[in-house]
């Protein structure tokens, strides 16, 4: 019991960054901020904005991405906290580790792999429709039968495509992990490049789409309600869909929240900063908050220029502009799509296997496997390659709407974790340096969890029972594995042996 809950003391996790092994140290501010803008605008803006306009909000979306850009504000300043207490990699797990300990910071660990993974295969899934939008601009159609996921999911049920796989897919994940393989200072400018189109496409989507808009479609602003919760599938507030599932602004809230998952893997590239302490709470707040103002922007244009019961569902932005006659936007829209979702797929991919580095160098998965650094690339390749083929299997099999809402209870349960950790943390090192001070303690990370788990149960409740199912599935590896080879464990047990219960900690001893 006493290992289970055994938390890894701070001055433990600031001696083990003087280790060896480390990752080089790279990038500055701009370039941790790039990497955030680069993990948070992608699929979520370019393609779940219309079904979740279509059938979840109506123009109350604009809402819902204002409800869903605070909450995200709450977790951020909680993250960055930690972020600059904690300079190493791993993100919330290692916050975790050294709160709530280590049965909680495998809880954690587990659950951002299932974030970045099936978020991943969601964001792949979501460039593939963008993809095929570019080629049937020159006239190429894929054959029906590698065109998308044998399923489609509608209103909570797997339908039949009649086609067998998401070749597109399945291919830029491959490119992806190869790139990913070779290292950290490619895949950085390769993002910036892809950052400045992306955001370019963004803001030419607001200037020109401006000229668009008819106010008579923001009326009937809200025709879904302003609420949408049910708790276990049980109705709460709002209306629900013909699959019983809730709609509303808030539903809709939890739906795009996926658009700005990303920000948070910022922190998971601290070990990777040349001044982690200033540059990730930077990088983390100002992606954040320029994604949420161009989010609103976007909405507001798109649900002005189009009736929302008329927006496309795979490639809402682009075909807005088709619709009100600005053809030569569209072409440029969807090519952006294509590059802007891609570097959110690099970045995404980029975090797993840095967060199983993490746990791998505390002995909860195989160290020799996970902790394996490449001798020339310094990168976590042999992850890297694993997740890259779960994301190539998720990618090329599952619907992008149910990939997209198993991501989004992940992330949020992270965030609640962290929020939490937050004030746990305030609690038991008091003194301890914070270069960076979340403001308004406790107020923001209260705020943080209850706006957390309000988008949890907002959430059509099947997905809570996948995300247990999942939890199950890591905690008979924790209890048959991680227990068994836990660093910290071991080196617990001997010093009870040696000294008794009292015995202390020495530092240095989780040294890779
Ligand atoms: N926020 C990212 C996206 O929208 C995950 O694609």
């Amino acid at each position: 019991m006493r290992n289970l809950f055994a938390r890894k003391p701070l001055e433990v996790l600031l001696e083990e960054m003087k280790g060896e092994h480390r990752l080089r140290r790279v990038l500055g501010p701009v370039q941790l901020t790039s990497l955030g803008v680069g993990a948070i605008i992608g699929a979520g803006i370019f393609v779940a904005t219309g079904a979740a306009a279509h059938n979840v909000a109506g123009p109350a979306l604009m809402l819902s991405y204002v409800v869903s850009g605070i909450t995200c504000v709450f977790a951020a300043l909680c993250y960055a906290e930690f972020a600059s207490m904690v300079p190493v990699a791993g993100s919330a797990y290692t916050y975790a580790y050294a709160t709530l300990g280590e049965l909680f910071a495998w809880i954690i660990g587990w659950d951002l792999v299932l974030e970045y993974a099936v978020g991943s295969a969601t964001v792949a899934t979501g460039w593939s429709g963008y993809f095929q939008n570019v080629l049937a601009k020159l006239g190429i159609t894929l054959p029906a039968a590698v065109q998308s996921s044998p399923w489609r999911f509608d209103d909570g049920r797997f339908v039949s495509t009649h086609s067998y796989i998401n070749l597109p897919a399945i291919v830029i994940v491959m490119i992806v992990t190869m790139i990913l393989v070779k290292g950290i200072q490619e895949s950085a400018s390769f993002n910036a490049a892809m950052v400045m189109i992306k955001v370019a496409a963004v803001i030419m989507v607001v200037i020109v789409g401006a000229f668009y808009i008819h106010k008579a479609n923001w009326h009937p602003f809200a025709p879904y309600g302003w609420t949408g919760i049910t708790f276990f599938g049980k109705h709460i507030a709002g209306q629900t869909n013909a699959g019983g599932q809730p709609v509303g602004m808030l539903a809709g809230a939890a739906i795009i929240f996926f658009a700005y998952i990303g920000f948070d893997s910022v922190s998971t590239h601290t070990e990777e900063a040349k001044n982690p302490q200033r540059d990730v709470p930077i990088g983390i707040v100002v992606s954040l908050i320029v994604c949420t103002v161009l989010y609103i922007l976007v909405v507001a244009v798109l649900t002005g220029m189009e009736k929302y019961d008329k927006l496309d569902i795979n490639a809402p932005v682009s075909l807005a502009f088709k619709s009100a006659g600005v053809g030569w936007a569209e072409g440029i829209i969807a090519l952006a799509g294509v590059a802007g979702i891609t570097s959110v797929l690099l970045v995404m991919m980029l975090s797993g296997p840095r967060v199983f580095l993490a746990m791998a160098r505390d002995g909860l998965v195989s160290r020799k496997f996970f902790a394996d650094v490449h001798p020339r690339f310094r990168t976590p390749w042999k992850s890297t390659i694993l997740i890259g083929i779960g994301v190539i299997i998720m990618a090329g099999l599952l619907p992008i709407d149910a990939l997209l809402l198993l991501t989004n209870i992940g992330t949020l349960f992270a965030f609640v974790i962290v929020c939490a950790a937050v004030l746990i943390m305030r609690k038991k090192y008091p003194d301890a340096e914070r270069p960076f001070r979340c403001p308004w303690v406790p107020f923001v990370p209260i705020m943080g969890v209850l706006a957390c788990l309000m988008l949890m149960f907002s959430l059509p409740w099947d997905n809570w029972v996948r995300l247990f199912g999942w939890m199950a599935i890591g905690l008979c590896i924790y209890f048959f594995y991680g227990r068994k080879h836990s660093v910290m464990a071991t080196h617990l047990e001997h010093e009870i042996a040696a000294h008794g219960a009292g015995g202390a900690y020495v530092s240095g001893v989780n040294e890779p």
